[in-house]
């Protein structure tokens, strides 16, 4: 029997931010600066209601349930034993994206190109901290590509040990057995706060970029 184990925002999350991310990563290094600042600011929209949700949302989406001890984290790596949600290996992997994913959203509110466009940030903060704050957006990309490789490695590798976990993300269900079904939440509330919080800068941060682009 199928079990609801992702809920229908945690889906729509996960392959909005794999779009916004490839998004940003060529705007940025084509220097496409208005299409990256309003691909920014949904990111930073769908990001701020994803750790909403990671209070108020599905069992699955739960914060708290992404911490485990190293010891539950090792061991997770040798068991292939079916898991409700992210399993302790896969809970770290996560936290270490939404680390890297926020760092580089904040630090970019900050950059400056030195010549025509700077983050909404920048003239709030001295000179130097937007120049650190540029080198923290330059560095960070490169360990968050390297986190998107380790990622999509260990998909692959779960695939080949004969666990298909992309199909769960895509239809919501496992077949797996599982000890006991996780309580859910529909995702239509978070959609809705995702929608306020992107009218919202797009309607101050994101105007002008925005309108550059008609
Ligand atoms: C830009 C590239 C990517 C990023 C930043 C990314 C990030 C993430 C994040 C943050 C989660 C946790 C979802 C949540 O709880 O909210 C996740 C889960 C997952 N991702 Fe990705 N992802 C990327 C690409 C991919 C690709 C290309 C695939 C498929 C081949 C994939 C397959 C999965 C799967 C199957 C899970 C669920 C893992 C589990 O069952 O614990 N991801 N990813
Ligand atoms: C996860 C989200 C983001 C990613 C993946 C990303 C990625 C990038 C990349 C790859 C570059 C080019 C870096 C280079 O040439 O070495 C860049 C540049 C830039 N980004 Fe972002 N960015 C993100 C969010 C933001 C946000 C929210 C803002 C501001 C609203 C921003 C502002 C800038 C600026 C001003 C530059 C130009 C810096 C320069 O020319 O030196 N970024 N970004």
């Amino acid at each position: 029997m199928a079990t609801k184990v992702w809920d229908g925002f945690i889906r729509g999350f996960h392959w909005l931010l794999v779009i916004g991310i490839a998004v940003l990563y060529f705007s940025g290094e084509e220097g496409w600066l208005e299409i990256h600042f309003v691909t920014g600011y949904l990111l930073l929209a769908l990001m701020a209601t994803r750790l909403i949700w990671g209070l108020i949302g599905s069992q699955t989406a739960k914060l708290s349930s992404l911490f485990h001890s190293p010891k539950t984290v090792l061991a997770s790596l040798k068991s292939s034993a079916p898991f409700v949600g992210h399993n302790p290996a896969g809970s770290l992997m996560v936290l270490a994206f939404f680390v890297l994913i926020m760092v580089q959203l904040i630090s970019g509110l900050f950059t400056t190109d030195d010549i025509l466009v700077e983050g909404p940030l920048v003239s709030y903060v001295p000179y130097s901290w937007a120049e650190l704050a540029g080198d923290i957006h330059h560095t960070n990309i490169d360990i968050l590509l390297i986190a998107i490789a380790v990622h999509i490695s260990a998909i692959v590798l779960y695939r080949l040990r004969g666990k298909n976990l992309v199909k769960p993300l895509l239809t919501g269900k496992t077949t797996e057995p599982v000890a006991a079904a996780p309580a859910m939440r529909s995702g239509l509330l978070a959609y809705g706060i995702f929608v306020v919080f992107s009218v919202v800068l797009l309607l101050t941060w994101g105007y002008e970029p925005l309108m550059a682009l008609f």
